[in-house]
Order: C-alpha cells, then structure tokens, then sequence
C-alpha cells in the first residue's frame, strides 16, 4: 500500500466543518480580495511572532520581492543568499536587476554558513563591482538560520537582512522568531508548507513600521500610504494615487479564512511534527549517513524530514518499490542551474551545498504520520544494502 508524502486530507478531516463554514461564510460575506479576514490573519501572524506588523501578499515569492523593491535594490547590488533552497528565494534578486551572491551552508543544519558570508562579502568588496545590500537568510527545512551570528554580520557591514522563513513560520531560536533579528521575515502559505492555505499565499512580518507601511503600499500598485496621504490632500480610494512602482499580490479572502482556522491547530501540529522528527532519529541514526541536527536551542517546525544516504538515487527506488514516497530537496543547487550561470561563484566555493545536493532525501512527514507507517518506512531503510 501507498503512503502519502504530506497527508493533507488527514489535517482537512481534522477541521472539515470549520473549514467548511469559514469558507462559506466568505462567500456569503462577498468581500472577496482583501476581506475583513485577512486583516484579522495579519494580526494573528504578527502577534504568533511577538512583532508589531504583518502584511499578507499572494504568494512567498512576492513576500521576498516587496521589500527589496520597498529597498530599492537594483543594478549594481549584491544580495548575499544559499544556492541550497528553492530557486525563489535567489530568483528575486536577478527580477530586481541585482546579483546574487551564493553562500554555502552549514553541513548538519542546511542553513547559512556565517563564515561562507563573512568570506562572499569580502570577495564582493575586494571585486569592487557589486555593493553588498541585503542578506536573505532560509530557515530550510523548517529549522532557524543562525540569526545572532548573521545579524552581527549584518549590523557590522551595514546590510539588511530578509528571514525567508517560507519552510520555517513558526520556527523558534532561544524562544525568539525569525522576525526578531531579521529587519523583515517572509512566508509561503503553498499549501505543502508547514502552514499552508488551499492554494497560493504569502505573508510578511515585521518591526519596521516604514517598511510595513511600504510593502502595503507595494502590494497595491504602490498605492499612497497614510503617511504620504496626510502630506496630501488625496480623500479618495488610496490605490487610485499610485506613488511608486507596485504590483498586485494579494491574498484571497477564502484563503485567509482556512488559514484562521488552521492556524488554531498549527502549535499542535508542531508538537506532532517534533514527534515523528524524534523517532525517526531514533530509528535512523545509526543506519544512514547523517539524520537531521538543529541548531542548538533551535525549534523546528519540520517541513521536512531530510537524511543522507551514501547511495540515495538507490535508496529512492528500493522505497518507491515499497510504495514509500520520497523527495530530493534539491538536486540542483541554484548556482548550478542555467538562470544562474551570470552568477556563478568562483569553482570551488560551495562544497557543502554540492556534497549535500548529491546525498540528501526527504522522508514522509507530516503530523499525522502514524507509528505503524513510520515503521514500515524506518524499515525499509534499515533493510536497504545499497
Ligand atoms: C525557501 C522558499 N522560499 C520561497 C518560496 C516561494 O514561495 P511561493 O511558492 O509561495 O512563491 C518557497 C516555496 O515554495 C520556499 O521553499
């Protein structure tokens, strides 16, 4: 028998009448786009962070675009990101005109290498082309980049630093949220993350008030800001002033609706995440090459369960063989990909990156994996000779 990747009908039968009715109180309501529950969502996301702001937008991408465009970063810009995560998160920079500057990561944790930065930062100065701007930093699999070392960085070089908590909302590191030390954290509400909606969303947090007030504006065609409004004498529908090149990035009403009341089950979830995470490792780790390590006093929210396996292509077919799912988070590391090419850094910089993308595999998670089916699948591995 099949077993399910990420088991979504599991957590939809959860909370079927709530999701039900919520939904269809929205469409009763009609207020369709930006309805009266995404603001609510956005003051539950904000509080759930202890931040003072947060704006929500149409999906994770277009949560990592608005504050560069908020910014302005361009031509001439660095922005310093892993080249192992999911290709938007270094995408945003080229849409912007600036460059990406690939960093290598941290062999037990898959997040960024404070040492690799310290090292890329310096190579950009001394190349004397780029001006280092921004810092995205990925909490990739779920876990918490090492924010106090790549805020000192960032504080020291006088750059901004963006969280791409998309794999990571609700991710902790000593009790603190991304948002914390990053000027601006960003999410994916894609509907296989940690938490996710029914389609396509995203959402920013934030302690910044300008940049709060500027990503709003942004997400709406660079509509005028209260700010700007009251240095104007503008009394009509604030979008119909457009003060800046914008965008349209909102989230759906509907989508905002099932987030409420996912988000009333998320902190559970997280604890049954942490449950199948802590015997996988027990029955894992002697038997492959490495099982997860998180950051310590770390918290992760598990979005994915990743190993590595000497002879993974062999181990993915002996389990596809079972009718085990598995996922290869990622086999191409961005700056070996063809958008990259004008970017690629000097051979040799990533070791890390490479060596994991040739080892790594995601294992079924999700927070109703039951413990029959997990040891079908610890199982299976510990059975494989590949
Ligand atoms: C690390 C990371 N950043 C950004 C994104 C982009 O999110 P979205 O697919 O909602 O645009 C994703 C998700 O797919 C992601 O995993």
């Amino acid at each position: 028998m099949s077993l399910p990747f990420i088991d979504l009908q599991a957590q939809r039968l959860r909370i079927e009448t709530e999701i039900s009715d919520a939904v269809l109180r929205v469409v009763a309501g009609g207020r369709y786009v930006l309805g009266p529950e995404v603001g609510e969502l956005e003051k539950q996301l904000a509080a759930w962070c202890g931040a003072k702001h947060s704006v929500s937008c149409a999906n994770g991408t277009d949560a990592l675009a608005l504050p560069l465009m908020a910014w302005g970063v361009g031509p001439g810009d660095a922005v310093f990101c892993p080249s192992f995560t999911f290709v938007a998160t270094a995408q945003v920079v080229p849409w912007m005109g600036a460059s990406p500057v690939f960093v290598d990561i941290h062999a037990d944790t898959y997040n960024m290498d404070p040492a690799s930065l310290e090292a890329a930062i310096a190579r950009v100065k001394a190349e004397g082309k780029l001006t280092p701007k921004v810092v995205i930093a990925v909490d990739l699999f779920g876990q918490p980049a090492d924010y106090p070392a790549i805020r000192a960085i960032c504080d020291r070089e006088g750059l901004k630093l963006i969280a791409d908590t998309a794999q990571g909302f609700g991710c902790t590191l000593n009790g603190q949220h991304p948002s914390d030390w990053a000027d601006i954290a960003t999410t994916s509400f894609f509907p296989a993350k940690p938490l996710g909606c029914y389609g396509d969303g995203g959402a920013i947090v934030t302690n910044d008030d300008w940049l709060a007030e500027r990503v709003e504006s942004l997400r709406v065609y660079g509509k005028v800001t209260p700010t700007d409004a009251a240095e104007r004498n503008f009394h009509h529908d604030p979008k119909y002033l457009s003060l800046r090149v914008g965008m349209n990035s909102r989230l759906d009403t509907i989508q905002a609706a099932i987030l409420l009341e996912k988000l009333k089950i998320f902190a559970d979830e997280i604890d049954q995440r942490q449950r199948v995470a802590t015997r996988y490792n027990a029955g894992l780790g002697e038997h492959v090459r490495r099982v997860p390590t998180v950051i310590d006093g770390g918290k992760s929210v598990w979005a994915q369960y990743v190993i590595e396996h000497d002879n993974r292509d062999g181990l993915q077919a002996h389990l596809s063989a079972q009718g085990i799912p598995t996922a290869v988070y990622y086999p191409v590391p961005i700056h070996m990909q063809d958008f990259a090419a004008p970017y690629a850094p000097p051979a040799g910089t990533l070791p890390v990156t490479e060596d994991a993308s040739r080892h790594v595999i995601a294992l079924p998670m999700h927070p109703y994996l039951g413990e029959a089916d997990q040891d079908r699948i610890i199982d299976a591995i510990r059975g494989f000779n590949g």
